[in-house]
């Protein structure tokens, strides 16, 4: 078993930082007249800064996804709470992560512009997990282990036990993305924040909540680990327009992304049945997301054919564990059958 000790895994000069204090962190009261922002006092809208620690909207999501507001970070996309998280553990030139493939490509190309070195290990044939293949490429200085769950590309959710495993022998931080977690039935990985020292857990409002455009990402953690990122973040990394329409969709449309998610996974079952009859499809992989990794007899052929007919899928036939295989994002019905008449009649 591990001894878990947070503070050997953060980079020196991030314990030595004084963080930026912004004008809404030295007066965070009301008052009539605000002359300590530079901003322009005509009004637009917009004119004023965000609130920088986004407290309403932190709170709403705290409630929903039962966690402690002082568990939540907030990043413009998952992405930049993974860019942040190298950061604040990750000696450039010196630590090394490890990143199972295939998966989303961020954790990779994070690493890169961090000058961060990837291990990198397979997943088996089916995409499952592995813990001892991982256990195994641990080095001195391998600071964090990404992984996804469900994984994109594959769409299957990986090993809770193989997971398990690896929080409890791994002295660095194990990343969970869950951008997919809601299209599953399965508890998130939230659930073991308090036993877990170790664990960062990412969520998205991209995907379910339909909010991609807005940029926000979700990493739930323990308040240490979160009390770094925020010091370290922009000031106002989450914009005003973002911190209102996300609220007000947490508040209003929680029910309304229960039933796109039941939506998206029958057009998913749909999908898969006729996918089946087109005869370039070979095989098509289990998933508790919302698309499909699809293996064809030639998918650089078929994703053009599909291009000039405008539909436009992902070409994953370069990526490991992946030869001849789409990435297919499960549209509403009739984006799916059209996608069907066209590969239909290749
Ligand atoms: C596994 C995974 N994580 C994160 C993201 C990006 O999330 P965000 O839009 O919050 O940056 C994606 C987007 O495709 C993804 O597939």
């Amino acid at each position: 078993m591990k001894e878990f000790d947070l503070s050997a895994l953060v980079r020196e000069n991030i314990k030595r930082l004084k963080p930026y204090s912004s004008a809404r962190d030295e007066f965070e009261g009301a008052a009539s007249v605000f002359l300590d922002a530079n901003e322009n006092p005509f009004g637009t809208g917009h004119n004023r800064y965000p609130d920088p620690h986004q407290r309403k909207l932190k709170e709403a999501i705290a409630k929903i996804k039962n966690v402690a507001t002082n568990q939540v970070f907030l990043g413009n996309g998952s992405d930049e709470a993974i860019d942040l998280l190298f950061r604040v553990f990750c000696e450039p030139g010196r630590d090394s992560v490890i990143i199972p493939q295939p998966t989303y490509g961020m954790y990779g190309v994070s690493a890169g512009i961090n000058n961060v070195e990837i291990i990198t290990t397979t997943l088996t044939p089916t995409f499952d997990l592995q813990a001892n293949d991982v256990l195994a490429a641990i080095k001195p200085g391998t600071k964090m282990i990404f992984l996804c769950s469900p994984n994109n590309p594959s769409g299957n959710q990986l090993s809770t036990s193989a997971i398990d495993t690896l929080l409890s022998q791994f002295s660095g931080l194990v990343v969970v993305d869950e951008a997919y977690i809601d299209f599953t039935s399965t508890p998130s990985w939230t659930t073991r924040l308090a036993e877990h020292k170790n664990l960062v857990v990412l969520q998205t409002l991209s995907k379910a909540w339909g909010l991609a455009s807005l940029r926000l990402g979700m990493c739930f953690a323990h308040p240490e680990i979160i009390a770094l990122l925020n010091k370290i973040k922009p000031p106002y990394n989450i914009s005003g327009i973002a911190q209102r329409e996300a609220l007000a969709a947490l508040q209003k449309n929680q029910s309304q992304k229960e039933k796109w998610v039941t939506l998206i996974k029958e057009q998913r079952e749909k999908l898969k049945t006729n996918l089946r009859k087109a005869g370039c499809v070979k095989k098509i992989f289990p998933s508790d997301a919302n698309f499909l990794l699809v293996e064809v007899s030639d998918a650089k052929i078929i994703y053009q054919q599909l291009v000039q007919r405008g539909v436009i899928v992902r070409d994953r036939s370069n990526v490991i564990l992946c030869d001849n295989c789409l990435r297919i994002t499960v549209g509403t019905e009739e984006e799916n059958t059209k996608l069907i008449q066209v590969l239909t009649t290749l």
